[in-house]
Protein backbone atom coordinates (compact mmCIF):
# COMPACT_ATOMS: atom_id res chain seq x y z
CA UNK A 1 0.00 0.00 0.00
CA UNK A 2 1.42 3.43 -0.63
CA UNK A 3 1.96 5.58 2.26
CA UNK A 4 0.23 8.98 1.73
CA UNK A 5 2.13 10.04 5.26
CA UNK A 6 5.00 10.66 3.14
CA UNK A 7 2.74 13.31 1.24
CA UNK A 8 1.39 14.65 4.55
CA UNK A 9 5.44 15.27 5.79
CA UNK A 10 6.29 16.95 2.97
CA UNK A 11 7.35 20.72 3.19
CA UNK A 12 5.66 23.31 1.09
CA UNK A 13 6.55 26.13 2.44
CA UNK A 14 10.02 26.61 0.28
CA UNK A 15 10.09 25.99 -3.79
CA UNK A 16 8.89 22.84 -5.36
CA UNK A 17 11.69 20.14 -5.03
CA UNK A 18 13.23 19.20 -8.59
CA UNK A 19 12.78 15.45 -7.70
CA UNK A 20 10.29 13.20 -8.75
CA UNK A 21 8.39 12.02 -7.11
CA UNK A 22 9.03 14.61 -4.52
CA UNK A 23 8.20 17.19 -6.61
CA UNK A 24 4.67 15.78 -7.22
CA UNK A 25 3.94 14.93 -3.58
CA UNK A 26 4.92 18.29 -2.68
CA UNK A 27 1.92 19.68 -5.40
CA UNK A 28 -0.54 17.35 -4.46
CA UNK A 29 -0.22 18.78 -0.52
CA UNK A 30 -0.63 22.48 -1.89
CA UNK A 31 -3.98 20.88 -4.21
CA UNK A 32 -5.33 19.32 -1.04
CA UNK A 33 -5.03 23.06 1.06
CA UNK A 34 -6.51 24.60 -2.36
CA UNK A 35 -9.49 21.92 -2.48
CA UNK A 36 -10.04 22.41 1.62
CA UNK A 37 -10.76 26.06 0.86
CA UNK A 38 -12.93 25.29 -2.30
CA UNK A 39 -14.78 22.75 -0.61
CA UNK A 40 -15.78 25.12 2.58
CA UNK A 41 -16.99 28.09 -0.21
CA UNK A 42 -19.32 25.33 -1.67
CA UNK A 43 -20.04 23.67 1.63
CA UNK A 44 -19.23 19.94 0.32
CA UNK A 45 -17.19 17.98 -0.47
CA UNK A 46 -15.40 18.02 -4.30
CA UNK A 47 -16.88 15.62 -6.90
CA UNK A 48 -14.70 13.53 -9.44
CA UNK A 49 -16.29 12.41 -12.88
CA UNK A 50 -14.17 10.02 -14.31
CA UNK A 51 -13.91 8.44 -18.06
CA UNK A 52 -11.65 6.08 -19.22
CA UNK A 53 -11.72 4.92 -23.04
CA UNK A 54 -9.75 2.00 -24.21
CA UNK A 55 -7.06 -0.51 -23.30
CA UNK A 56 -5.94 -1.79 -19.88
CA UNK A 57 -3.17 0.69 -19.90
CA UNK A 58 -5.36 3.56 -20.02
CA UNK A 59 -7.72 1.63 -16.85
CA UNK A 60 -4.32 1.44 -14.96
CA UNK A 61 -3.69 5.39 -15.39
CA UNK A 62 -6.53 6.24 -14.63
CA UNK A 63 -6.58 3.98 -11.42
CA UNK A 64 -3.17 6.28 -11.36
CA UNK A 65 -5.03 9.76 -11.72
CA UNK A 66 -7.84 8.89 -9.22
CA UNK A 67 -5.94 8.06 -6.58
CA UNK A 68 -3.84 12.04 -6.83
CA UNK A 69 -7.29 13.48 -7.33
CA UNK A 70 -8.64 11.51 -4.13
CA UNK A 71 -5.59 12.62 -2.03
CA UNK A 72 -6.57 15.68 -3.19
CA UNK A 73 -10.11 15.73 -1.95
CA UNK A 74 -12.39 14.74 -5.16
CA UNK A 75 -14.47 11.97 -4.33
CA UNK A 76 -15.84 9.69 -7.42
CA UNK A 77 -19.56 10.16 -8.40
CA UNK A 78 -20.78 8.09 -11.36
CA UNK A 79 -22.71 10.88 -12.84
CA UNK A 80 -20.76 12.38 -15.70
CA UNK A 81 -21.29 15.96 -14.44
CA UNK A 82 -18.88 16.64 -11.48
CA UNK A 83 -16.27 19.45 -9.86
CA UNK A 84 -13.76 17.70 -11.99
CA UNK A 85 -14.37 15.77 -15.14
CA UNK A 86 -11.58 13.27 -16.46
CA UNK A 87 -11.23 12.00 -19.87
CA UNK A 88 -8.65 9.51 -20.39
CA UNK A 89 -8.56 8.77 -24.15
CA UNK A 90 -7.89 6.35 -26.23
CA UNK A 91 -7.35 6.56 -30.26
CA UNK A 92 -6.07 3.31 -31.54
CA UNK A 93 -9.63 3.99 -33.72
CA UNK A 94 -11.32 6.75 -35.48
CA UNK A 95 -15.00 6.41 -33.82
CA UNK A 96 -13.55 6.63 -30.46
CA UNK A 97 -12.10 9.90 -31.28
CA UNK A 98 -15.67 11.25 -32.69
CA UNK A 99 -17.41 10.22 -29.52
CA UNK A 100 -14.92 12.40 -26.87
CA UNK A 101 -15.66 15.45 -29.37
CA UNK A 102 -19.38 15.05 -28.67
CA UNK A 103 -19.20 14.80 -24.94
CA UNK A 104 -17.51 17.73 -24.85
CA UNK A 105 -19.89 19.57 -27.11
CA UNK A 106 -22.51 18.38 -24.09
CA UNK A 107 -19.90 20.09 -21.56
CA UNK A 108 -20.14 23.49 -23.11
CA UNK A 109 -23.36 24.75 -21.81
CA UNK A 110 -22.75 22.38 -18.00
CA UNK A 111 -19.37 24.26 -17.76
CA UNK A 112 -21.62 27.40 -18.15
CA UNK A 113 -24.04 26.50 -15.73
CA UNK A 114 -20.95 25.72 -12.70
CA UNK A 115 -17.89 27.70 -14.18
CA UNK A 116 -16.27 26.16 -11.22
CA UNK A 117 -15.58 22.98 -12.81
CA UNK A 118 -12.66 21.68 -13.70
CA UNK A 119 -12.49 19.65 -17.14
CA UNK A 120 -8.79 17.50 -17.76
CA UNK A 121 -8.32 15.78 -21.10
CA UNK A 122 -5.17 13.00 -21.30
CA UNK A 123 -4.60 9.70 -22.62
CA UNK A 124 -3.46 8.52 -26.34
CA UNK A 125 -5.46 11.28 -28.30
CA UNK A 126 -3.78 14.27 -26.97
CA UNK A 127 -0.59 12.82 -28.02
CA UNK A 128 -1.82 14.11 -31.66
CA UNK A 129 -1.05 17.55 -32.33
CA UNK A 130 -4.27 18.07 -34.69
CA UNK A 131 -6.24 17.08 -31.50
CA UNK A 132 -4.86 19.25 -29.25
CA UNK A 133 -5.04 22.27 -31.89
CA UNK A 134 -9.06 21.56 -32.69
CA UNK A 135 -9.65 21.28 -28.58
CA UNK A 136 -7.72 24.47 -27.92
CA UNK A 137 -9.87 26.61 -31.38
CA UNK A 138 -13.46 24.55 -30.77
CA UNK A 139 -13.43 24.02 -26.88
CA UNK A 140 -11.59 26.77 -25.06
CA UNK A 141 -13.40 25.87 -21.83
CA UNK A 142 -11.19 22.43 -21.36
CA UNK A 143 -8.96 23.69 -18.51
CA UNK A 144 -6.12 21.15 -18.68
CA UNK A 145 -4.54 18.66 -21.61
CA UNK A 146 -1.82 16.48 -20.53
CA UNK A 147 -0.49 13.18 -22.52
CA UNK A 148 0.36 9.72 -22.16
CA UNK A 149 4.17 10.03 -20.94
CA UNK A 150 3.21 12.39 -18.10
CA UNK A 151 0.31 11.17 -16.37
CA UNK A 152 1.94 11.36 -12.98
CA UNK A 153 2.96 15.42 -12.92
CA UNK A 154 -1.49 15.59 -12.55
CA UNK A 155 -0.96 17.48 -9.52
CA UNK A 156 1.83 19.87 -10.69
CA UNK A 157 -0.48 20.27 -13.60
CA UNK A 158 -3.40 21.22 -11.71
CA UNK A 159 -1.93 24.12 -9.40
CA UNK A 160 -0.27 25.37 -12.47
CA UNK A 161 -4.17 25.67 -14.10
CA UNK A 162 -5.55 27.04 -10.44
CA UNK A 163 -2.39 29.52 -10.68
CA UNK A 164 -2.97 30.79 -13.61
CA UNK A 165 -6.72 30.25 -14.45
CA UNK A 166 -5.99 29.33 -17.92
CA UNK A 167 -5.95 26.44 -20.09
CA UNK A 168 -2.58 24.46 -19.28
CA UNK A 169 -1.61 22.57 -22.02
CA UNK A 170 1.51 19.59 -21.12
CA UNK A 171 2.08 16.90 -23.88
CA UNK A 172 5.59 15.37 -23.90
CA UNK A 173 6.29 13.34 -27.26
CA UNK A 174 9.06 11.17 -25.58
CA UNK A 175 8.99 9.88 -21.72
CA UNK A 176 11.64 10.68 -19.69
CA UNK A 177 11.51 8.71 -16.56
CA UNK A 178 9.83 5.99 -14.96
CA UNK A 179 8.31 7.66 -12.00
CA UNK A 180 7.84 5.28 -9.24
CA UNK A 181 6.54 5.48 -5.73
CA UNK A 182 3.39 7.65 -6.61
CA UNK A 183 -0.24 6.84 -4.95
CA UNK A 184 -2.50 4.49 -6.92
CA UNK A 185 -6.32 2.82 -6.04
CA UNK A 186 -7.54 -0.54 -7.00
CA UNK A 187 -10.70 -0.91 -8.59
CA UNK A 188 -10.91 -4.57 -7.01
CA UNK A 189 -9.14 -5.53 -3.84
CA UNK A 190 -8.62 -8.95 -5.49
CA UNK A 191 -7.06 -8.22 -8.36
CA UNK A 192 -4.96 -5.60 -10.42
CA UNK A 193 -2.93 -4.96 -13.36
CA UNK A 194 0.72 -4.40 -13.01
CA UNK A 195 2.45 -2.50 -15.99
CA UNK A 196 5.91 -4.18 -16.75
CA UNK A 197 6.59 -1.80 -19.51
CA UNK A 198 5.89 1.10 -21.41
CA UNK A 199 5.26 2.01 -25.32
CA UNK A 200 5.98 -0.04 -28.35
CA UNK A 201 8.79 -0.14 -31.14
CA UNK A 202 6.61 -2.70 -33.44
CA UNK A 203 5.27 0.06 -35.81
CA UNK A 204 2.53 -1.80 -37.57
CA UNK A 205 1.41 -0.14 -40.49
CA UNK A 206 -1.93 0.30 -38.89
CA UNK A 207 -1.43 1.55 -35.59
CA UNK A 208 -0.73 4.97 -33.58
CA UNK A 209 0.24 3.64 -30.58
CA UNK A 210 4.07 3.95 -31.14
CA UNK A 211 3.51 7.09 -31.90
CA UNK A 212 1.33 8.00 -28.97
CA UNK A 213 3.04 6.07 -26.60
CA UNK A 214 6.49 6.44 -27.57
CA UNK A 215 8.97 3.85 -27.78
CA UNK A 216 9.82 0.95 -25.41
CA UNK A 217 10.72 1.11 -21.71
CA UNK A 218 10.14 -1.88 -19.28
CA UNK A 219 10.40 -1.03 -15.86
CA UNK A 220 12.98 -2.65 -13.43
CA UNK A 221 12.01 -6.33 -12.27
CA UNK A 222 13.16 -5.25 -8.90
CA UNK A 223 10.34 -2.83 -8.35
CA UNK A 224 7.75 -4.68 -10.64
CA UNK A 225 8.18 -7.86 -7.93
CA UNK A 226 7.87 -5.08 -5.15
CA UNK A 227 5.07 -4.12 -6.23
CA UNK A 228 3.39 -7.34 -6.45
CA UNK A 229 4.86 -9.05 -3.89
CA UNK A 230 2.85 -5.70 -1.84
CA UNK A 231 -0.36 -6.43 -3.45
CA UNK A 232 -0.18 -9.94 -2.68
CA UNK A 233 0.07 -9.27 0.75
CA UNK A 234 -2.54 -7.15 0.80
CA UNK A 235 -4.73 -9.76 -0.46
CA UNK A 236 -4.61 -9.50 -4.65
CA UNK A 237 -4.87 -13.03 -6.09
CA UNK A 238 -5.21 -12.05 -9.44
CA UNK A 239 -2.53 -10.21 -11.35
CA UNK A 240 -1.97 -9.02 -15.29
CA UNK A 241 1.19 -8.34 -16.56
CA UNK A 242 0.67 -4.91 -18.44
CA UNK A 243 2.45 -3.77 -21.88
CA UNK A 244 2.12 -3.18 -25.26
CA UNK A 245 4.34 -6.25 -26.11
CA UNK A 246 5.44 -8.12 -22.91
CA UNK A 247 7.43 -10.48 -24.71
CA UNK A 248 9.86 -8.07 -25.82
CA UNK A 249 10.24 -7.04 -21.98
CA UNK A 250 13.66 -6.66 -20.17
CA UNK A 251 15.61 -5.18 -23.80
CA UNK A 252 15.89 -1.81 -22.33
CA UNK A 253 17.09 -2.66 -18.86
CA UNK A 254 20.77 -2.26 -17.70
CA UNK A 255 20.40 -5.33 -16.23
CA UNK A 256 18.59 -7.58 -19.28
CA UNK A 257 15.77 -10.22 -17.83
CA UNK A 258 13.29 -11.11 -20.23
CA UNK A 259 9.80 -11.65 -19.95
CA UNK A 260 9.92 -15.86 -19.18
CA UNK A 261 12.65 -15.19 -16.60
CA UNK A 262 10.04 -12.07 -14.95
CA UNK A 263 7.50 -14.83 -15.36
CA UNK A 264 9.32 -17.30 -13.08
CA UNK A 265 10.27 -15.06 -10.59
CA UNK A 266 6.30 -13.35 -9.97
CA UNK A 267 5.54 -17.09 -9.72
CA UNK A 268 7.11 -17.70 -6.49
CA UNK A 269 5.17 -14.89 -4.87
CA UNK A 270 3.69 -17.03 -2.38
CA UNK A 271 0.55 -15.35 -1.87
CA UNK A 272 -0.64 -14.83 -5.24
CA UNK A 273 -2.88 -17.24 -6.84
CA UNK A 274 -2.55 -16.20 -10.94
CA UNK A 275 -0.60 -14.63 -13.23
CA UNK A 276 -2.06 -12.89 -16.58
CA UNK A 277 -0.58 -10.64 -19.24
CA UNK A 278 -1.07 -8.65 -22.38
CA UNK A 279 -0.50 -8.40 -24.88
CA UNK A 280 2.00 -11.29 -26.51
CA UNK A 281 3.31 -10.23 -29.80
CA UNK A 282 3.34 -13.39 -32.40
CA UNK A 283 7.06 -12.77 -33.44
CA UNK A 284 8.72 -12.38 -29.97
CA UNK A 285 6.72 -15.55 -28.47
CA UNK A 286 9.86 -17.50 -27.51
CA UNK A 287 10.42 -21.50 -26.81
CA UNK A 288 11.90 -20.38 -23.57
CA UNK A 289 8.18 -18.14 -22.47
CA UNK A 290 6.22 -21.04 -23.35
CA UNK A 291 8.14 -23.20 -21.15
CA UNK A 292 8.19 -20.87 -18.51
CA UNK A 293 4.20 -20.86 -19.08
CA UNK A 294 4.58 -24.66 -18.63
CA UNK A 295 6.05 -24.82 -15.38
CA UNK A 296 4.72 -21.78 -13.55
CA UNK A 297 1.73 -23.22 -11.94
CA UNK A 298 0.15 -19.86 -11.36
CA UNK A 299 0.19 -18.78 -15.36
CA UNK A 300 -3.36 -18.76 -16.30
CA UNK A 301 -4.51 -20.84 -19.18
CA UNK A 302 -4.84 -18.22 -21.43
CA UNK A 303 -2.57 -16.81 -24.11
CA UNK A 304 -4.40 -13.39 -26.12
CA UNK A 305 -2.00 -14.15 -29.64
CA UNK A 306 -2.87 -11.45 -32.26
CA UNK A 307 -3.15 -12.52 -35.64
CA UNK A 308 -4.88 -9.52 -37.20
CA UNK A 309 -4.60 -11.43 -40.55
CA UNK A 310 -4.09 -14.75 -42.31
CA UNK A 311 -3.28 -13.31 -44.96
CA UNK A 312 0.68 -13.66 -45.48
CA UNK A 313 0.83 -10.54 -47.82
CA UNK A 314 -1.43 -8.40 -45.87
CA UNK A 315 0.56 -9.37 -42.75
CA UNK A 316 3.81 -8.24 -44.44
CA UNK A 317 2.00 -5.15 -45.41
CA UNK A 318 0.77 -4.97 -41.88
CA UNK A 319 4.88 -4.92 -40.87
CA UNK A 320 3.89 -7.60 -38.50
CA UNK A 321 6.92 -10.00 -39.27
CA UNK A 322 5.58 -13.18 -39.66
CA UNK A 323 4.00 -15.64 -41.95
CA UNK A 324 0.38 -17.27 -42.11
CA UNK A 325 2.33 -20.81 -41.69
CA UNK A 326 5.04 -18.99 -39.06
CA UNK A 327 1.89 -18.24 -37.30
CA UNK A 328 0.05 -21.63 -37.27
CA UNK A 329 3.55 -23.44 -36.28
CA UNK A 330 3.43 -20.97 -33.66
CA UNK A 331 -0.32 -21.96 -32.54
CA UNK A 332 1.28 -25.72 -32.90
CA UNK A 333 3.85 -25.25 -30.45
CA UNK A 334 2.14 -23.64 -28.37
CA UNK A 335 -0.90 -26.13 -28.16
CA UNK A 336 1.66 -29.10 -27.89
CA UNK A 337 3.46 -27.86 -24.53
CA UNK A 338 0.40 -26.18 -23.33
CA UNK A 339 -2.60 -28.64 -24.34
CA UNK A 340 -5.15 -27.09 -22.41
CA UNK A 341 -4.80 -23.60 -23.41
CA UNK A 342 -7.03 -21.38 -24.19
CA UNK A 343 -6.35 -18.78 -27.23
CA UNK A 344 -7.72 -15.79 -28.15
CA UNK A 345 -6.87 -13.45 -30.61
CA UNK A 346 -7.16 -9.59 -32.32
CA UNK A 347 -8.26 -9.55 -35.92
CA UNK A 348 -8.25 -6.05 -38.29
CA UNK A 349 -11.12 -6.45 -41.70
CA UNK A 350 -10.71 -4.07 -44.63
CA UNK A 351 -6.86 -3.60 -43.74
CA UNK A 352 -6.26 -1.14 -47.55
CA UNK A 353 -5.78 -3.60 -50.09
CA UNK A 354 -7.64 -6.88 -48.54
CA UNK A 355 -8.55 -8.84 -51.09
CA UNK A 356 -11.72 -11.97 -50.45
CA UNK A 357 -8.68 -14.27 -51.24
CA UNK A 358 -7.03 -12.52 -48.24
CA UNK A 359 -10.06 -12.65 -46.23
CA UNK A 360 -10.96 -16.05 -47.18
CA UNK A 361 -7.12 -16.88 -45.18
CA UNK A 362 -8.13 -14.86 -42.66
CA UNK A 363 -11.14 -17.17 -42.01
CA UNK A 364 -8.87 -20.00 -42.74
CA UNK A 365 -6.52 -19.46 -39.82
CA UNK A 366 -9.93 -18.90 -37.96
CA UNK A 367 -10.91 -22.19 -38.80
CA UNK A 368 -7.66 -23.79 -38.22
CA UNK A 369 -6.53 -22.17 -34.85
CA UNK A 370 -10.40 -22.49 -33.45
CA UNK A 371 -10.14 -19.62 -30.93
CA UNK A 372 -12.01 -19.28 -27.65
CA UNK A 373 -12.81 -15.71 -28.39
CA UNK A 374 -11.75 -13.47 -31.14
CA UNK A 375 -11.44 -9.39 -30.62
CA UNK A 376 -12.48 -7.92 -34.48
CA UNK A 377 -12.41 -4.92 -35.81
CA UNK A 378 -13.14 -2.64 -38.76
CA UNK A 379 -9.82 -1.06 -40.42
CA UNK A 380 -9.95 2.57 -39.08
CA UNK A 381 -7.61 5.34 -40.85
CA UNK A 382 -4.96 6.75 -38.50
CA UNK A 383 -3.79 10.19 -39.91
CA UNK A 384 -0.21 9.55 -39.70
CA UNK A 385 0.56 5.79 -40.05
CA UNK A 386 1.79 4.26 -43.33
CA UNK A 387 -1.25 2.49 -43.67
CA UNK A 388 -3.34 5.83 -44.05
CA UNK A 389 -1.62 6.38 -47.36
CA UNK A 390 -1.89 3.43 -48.91
CA UNK A 391 -3.93 2.86 -51.99
CA UNK A 392 -7.40 0.17 -52.11
CA UNK A 393 -8.69 1.55 -49.08
CA UNK A 394 -11.26 -1.46 -48.74
CA UNK A 395 -15.46 -0.04 -49.76
CA UNK A 396 -17.30 -0.05 -46.25
CA UNK A 397 -19.74 -2.23 -47.79
CA UNK A 398 -17.40 -4.84 -48.96
CA UNK A 399 -15.65 -4.26 -45.28
CA UNK A 400 -18.85 -4.19 -43.40
CA UNK A 401 -19.71 -7.76 -45.25
CA UNK A 402 -16.60 -9.34 -44.38
CA UNK A 403 -17.10 -8.35 -40.90
CA UNK A 404 -20.22 -9.80 -40.51
CA UNK A 405 -19.15 -13.10 -41.76
CA UNK A 406 -16.67 -13.23 -40.10
CA UNK A 407 -18.90 -12.71 -36.45
CA UNK A 408 -20.67 -15.82 -37.73
CA UNK A 409 -17.91 -18.20 -38.14
CA UNK A 410 -16.14 -16.88 -34.72
CA UNK A 411 -19.59 -17.10 -32.63
CA UNK A 412 -20.15 -20.95 -33.97
CA UNK A 413 -16.26 -21.94 -33.49
CA UNK A 414 -16.57 -20.00 -29.85
CA UNK A 415 -19.89 -21.98 -29.37
CA UNK A 416 -18.46 -25.81 -30.13
CA UNK A 417 -15.70 -24.49 -27.82
CA UNK A 418 -17.75 -23.79 -24.71
CA UNK A 419 -20.11 -26.92 -25.29
CA UNK A 420 -17.00 -28.95 -24.62
CA UNK A 421 -16.57 -27.43 -21.47
CA UNK A 422 -19.81 -28.18 -20.12
CA UNK A 423 -20.05 -30.90 -17.06
CA UNK A 424 -16.59 -29.55 -16.03
CA UNK A 425 -15.41 -28.59 -12.80
CA UNK A 426 -13.58 -25.50 -12.59
CA UNK A 427 -11.86 -22.89 -10.47
CA UNK A 428 -13.34 -19.69 -10.84
CA UNK A 429 -12.51 -16.12 -9.19
CA UNK A 430 -15.42 -14.97 -8.01
CA UNK A 431 -15.43 -11.04 -9.45
CA UNK A 432 -18.75 -9.24 -8.81
CA UNK A 433 -22.56 -9.15 -8.40
CA UNK A 434 -24.28 -9.73 -11.94
CA UNK A 435 -25.00 -6.62 -13.48
CA UNK A 436 -28.64 -7.64 -14.86
CA UNK A 437 -29.68 -10.25 -11.70
CA UNK A 438 -28.93 -9.39 -8.22
CA UNK A 439 -28.68 -13.41 -7.28
CA UNK A 440 -26.11 -14.11 -9.46
CA UNK A 441 -22.57 -13.67 -9.34
CA UNK A 442 -19.67 -13.53 -11.98
CA UNK A 443 -16.37 -14.92 -12.16
CA UNK A 444 -13.48 -15.79 -14.76
CA UNK A 445 -12.17 -19.13 -15.18
CA UNK A 446 -8.37 -19.30 -15.94
CA UNK A 447 -9.45 -19.47 -19.47
CA UNK A 448 -10.33 -16.05 -18.87
CA UNK A 449 -13.77 -16.78 -19.93
CA UNK A 450 -16.96 -16.00 -17.26
CA UNK A 451 -19.19 -17.80 -15.91
CA UNK A 452 -22.57 -16.55 -13.54
CA UNK A 453 -23.27 -18.79 -10.72
CA UNK A 454 -26.09 -18.40 -7.65
CA UNK A 455 -24.14 -17.31 -4.80
CA UNK A 456 -24.32 -14.94 -2.48
CA UNK A 457 -21.77 -11.70 -2.20
CA UNK A 458 -19.81 -13.29 0.54
CA UNK A 459 -17.59 -15.13 -1.55
CA UNK A 460 -16.61 -11.99 -4.02
CA UNK A 461 -12.65 -12.07 -4.05
CA UNK A 462 -12.39 -15.82 -3.66
CA UNK A 463 -11.04 -18.39 -5.75
CA UNK A 464 -13.83 -21.41 -6.21
CA UNK A 465 -14.99 -24.64 -7.62
CA UNK A 466 -17.56 -23.96 -10.32
CA UNK A 467 -19.14 -26.77 -11.96
CA UNK A 468 -20.17 -25.46 -15.36
CA UNK A 469 -23.69 -26.25 -15.76
CA UNK A 470 -24.71 -24.45 -19.36
CA UNK A 471 -23.04 -22.82 -21.94
CA UNK A 472 -24.16 -19.77 -23.88
CA UNK A 473 -21.72 -19.41 -26.58
CA UNK A 474 -19.66 -16.60 -24.81
CA UNK A 475 -20.14 -17.85 -21.20
CA UNK A 476 -21.04 -20.06 -18.80
CA UNK A 477 -23.68 -20.63 -16.39
CA UNK A 478 -22.76 -22.99 -13.22
CA UNK A 479 -23.24 -24.13 -9.57
CA UNK A 480 -20.81 -22.97 -6.99
CA UNK A 481 -19.18 -26.31 -5.39
CA UNK A 482 -19.29 -26.29 -1.74
CA UNK A 483 -16.57 -28.78 -0.92
N1 LIG B 1 -7.86 -0.06 -37.07
C1 LIG B 1 -8.52 -1.12 -36.54
N2 LIG B 1 -8.05 -1.83 -35.52
C2 LIG B 1 -6.86 -1.47 -34.99
N3 LIG B 1 -6.14 -1.99 -33.98
C3 LIG B 1 -5.01 -1.24 -33.83
N4 LIG B 1 -4.99 -0.24 -34.74
C4 LIG B 1 -6.13 -0.37 -35.48
C5 LIG B 1 -6.66 0.35 -36.57
N5 LIG B 1 -6.04 1.39 -37.12
C6 LIG B 1 -6.54 -3.17 -33.23
C7 LIG B 1 -5.52 -4.29 -33.39
C8 LIG B 1 -4.89 -4.36 -32.02
C9 LIG B 1 -6.05 -3.94 -31.14
C10 LIG B 1 -5.69 -3.49 -29.78
O1 LIG B 1 -6.64 -2.88 -31.86
O2 LIG B 1 -6.20 -5.49 -33.68
O3 LIG B 1 -4.40 -5.65 -31.70
FE1 LIG C 1 0.20 -1.34 -32.28
FE2 LIG C 1 1.58 -3.37 -33.36
FE3 LIG C 1 2.55 -2.07 -31.18
FE4 LIG C 1 0.39 -3.66 -30.94
S1 LIG C 1 2.46 -4.33 -31.53
S2 LIG C 1 0.67 -1.57 -30.10
S3 LIG C 1 -0.65 -3.34 -32.91
S4 LIG C 1 2.26 -1.21 -33.23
Amino acid sequence: MFDYQKIDDTDITGEAPVTEPERQYYFMKKCRMWAEEEGKRLGRRLTLSMQTMGCQMNARDSEKLEAVLSYIGYGTVEDTVADFILYNTCTVRENANLKVYGRLGYMKNQKKKNPQMKIAMCGCMMQEPTVVEKIKKSYPFVDMIFGTHNVYKLAEILFTQIQSGRMVIDIWQEAKEVVEDLPSIRKYPFKAGVNIMYGCNNFCSYCIVPYVRGRERSRKPEEILREIRGLAEDGVKEVMLLGQNVNSYGKTLEVPMNFAELLREVNKIPELRRIRFMTSHPKDLSEELIQAMAECDKVCTHLHLPLQSGSTGILKKMNRRYTKDDYLALVDQVRDKLPDISLTTDIIVGFPGETEEDFEETLDVIRKVRYDSVYSFIYSRRTGTPAAAMEDQVPEDVVKQRFDRLLTEIQSISREITDRKVGKIEEVLIEEINDHDPSLITGRLSSNAVVHCPASEDCIGEIRRVKLTESKGFYFMGELQTD
